[in-house]
């Protein structure tokens, strides 16, 4: 659940933002004046806080100057009528996300409010870039054993440990911006904020304005001043992502802040300071683009100091099993359900196919599959037909026996290594659901339910029971007496 704390002392607003945003996802809390909602921030640890310039007490660019003085990350939108608008600029100045006019124009209000979100969610969710599959401290990890991947670990730890420009490039959904968070939540700028700018999807001629602001009458239609992310994310990293897709006067600019860290706002001719990391990134060659005099020459070089090149998913095939299981882990800690197995079989299709969306594909797949599949285990009947028909199933192979989870060895088509290995994510799964039972003491529970479900799988033959279970028949009616489990069989 995300909270926003509305700081508003009005309260048909506060009733209108709880109409609008109130649901599973979001919770606002409202705060009365800036002093409330500056005591409130401590515990409430909000994701956002939306508040409005003027109000009773303290002023709203007040409470964001002392916000700054103990936190420059926490997004703020700041709500502004006409005639208090050059306030909720200078707001952005001290690194307000984004202002919004009253009265409010609800489509674009829920947008600026998802946004900030997502922002909040990039800047907070710590990424790990050792090669770990769970780690209690981090909510995301890059997962990945290959060589390839080996050399990414190795370069974001020595780019975190500095303050270089870097270039990141690979193909689409390789984690170009997940490794891009790794170097900023280990870098000695991770108390400042982190923000990501997609250059390709903003309008060429919007983009500059974007990054650098704009004067007051700059073009037709600049009828206030606007200050751009370079200004807004001043001691922070800021990730151009898509690099390749900037007109060359764009390009010229940013040239000048890696040289000198200033920059004029568009119109404008007052040179304005920054101190930003750069982190660019880009899916498309851009060597050729250099050729081609598409990008500047200079600004490539610059950006190349340290490149990190994403690989290709099917150039780490070996990755998939891991990935898989990183995902079914993921989304069942999202919802709060141990998770699926999944068949070897299921993985080998997985293992086969090419991947042209790479990890963000096969993270969409695995989605896809945990919302099809009906029973405990995704099968290959439950991945896409793109995915299926891509992999030409072995003729000759024989089912497998049982439903055996997915191992976390890279091994394709062969039978899981050891049984220790395969029984990993089921194991995982019971940890994931002792956690949330302080109480629980995993090993009678576990051993109880087992006995259990041994004896009704063989009508209550405990012979076969016992074979089933590796223990003598003494030894199993002896715990069926301990755990009482007979009045349990015969009830049903
Ligand atoms: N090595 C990895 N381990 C775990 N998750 C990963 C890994 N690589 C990518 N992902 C996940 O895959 C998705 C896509 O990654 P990301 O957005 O970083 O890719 P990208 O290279 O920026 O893609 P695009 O070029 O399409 O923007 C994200 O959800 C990300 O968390
Ligand atoms: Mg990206």
């Amino acid at each position: 659940m995300e909270k926003i704390l509305l700081i508003d002392d009005e309260t048909d607003v506060q009733y209108s933002f709880r109409r609008i945003f109130d649901s599973a996802e979001i919770e606002i809390v409202p705060a009365n004046s800036g002093e409330e909602g500056l005591k409130l921030i401590p515990k409430l640890k909000p994701n956002l806080v939306i508040m409005d310039v003027r109000m009773g007490g303290i002023s709203g660019l007040e409470t964001l100057r002392r916000l700054r003085q103990t936190d420059s990350k926490l997004l703020v939108i700041m709500m502004t009528a006409y005639g208090t608008t050059q306030t909720a600029i200078e707001a952005m100045k001290l690194g307000a996300y984004d202002y919004l006019l009253k009265p409010f124009d609800i489509a674009k209000l829920k947008e600026v409010v998802a946004s900030a979100l997502k922002a909040a969610r990039d800047m907070r969710q710590a990424v790990s870039f050792q090669p770990l599959l769970e780690s209690e401290d981090y909510e995301q990890g890059i997962v990945g054993r290959a060589a390839a991947m080996q050399d990414v670990f190795k370069l974001v730890g020595q780019l975190a440990a500095s303050d270089a420009t870097a270039l990141i490039t690979g193909e689409s959904g390789t984690g170009k911006e997940l490794v891009a968070r790794a170097v900023y939540h280990n870098s000695k700028r991770s108390t400042q904020p982190f923000l990501a700018i997609n250059c390709a999807a903003i309008p060429e001629n919007l983009l500059e304005s974007e990054l650098f602001g704009h004067e007051k009458g700059a073009f037709t239609g600049a009828t206030v001043q606007r200050i751009g992310k370079f200004e807004q994310c001043n001691h922070g990293t800021l990730f151009l992502d898509e690099i390749g897709d900037m007109s060359l006067a764009t390009q010229t600019k940013i040239l000048r802040v890696l040289q000198s860290g200033t920059f004029e706002r568009v119109g404008g001719n007052q040179p304005v300071s920054v101190d930003v990391r750069i982190i660019a990134a880009t899916n498309k060659p851009l060597e050729q683009a250099v050729a081609e005099r598409k990008f500047r020459e200079d600004l490539f070089y610059r950006l190349n100091v340290v490149r990190l090149a994403m690989p290709p998913l099917r150039e780490r095939r070996g990755d998939i099993p891991l990935l898989v299981n990183y995902f079914l882990q993921k989304y069942a800690r999202k919802h709060g359900t141990p998770p699926k197995v999944i068949l070897p079989e299921t993985v080998r299709q997985l293992e086969q196919y090419p991947w042209p969306g790479n990890v963000r594909e096969l993270e969409n797949v695995i989605q896809r599959a945990l919302v099809v599949a009906k029973g405990e285990a995704i099968l290959p009947a439950d991945l896409p037909p793109e995915i299926t028909r891509a992999v030409a199933a072995p003729k000759t192979e024989a089912a497998p026996a049982a439903t055996v989870p997915v191992t976390s060895a890279p091994a394709a088509a062969a039978p899981p290594a050891s049984p220790a290995d395969d029984i990993q994510p089921l194991v995982r799964a019971l940890f994931l659901w002792a956690r949330s039972r302080p109480d629980c003491k995993l090993i009678p529970a576990v051993e109880r339910e087992l006995i259990l479900n041994a004896l009704r799988e063989h009508r209550g033959n405990q012979v076969h029971a016992a074979r089933m279970l590796g223990i003598t028949r003494a030894t199993l009616r002896k715990r069926v007496e301990k755990f009482g489990i007979k009045q349990e069989l015969q009830v049903k």
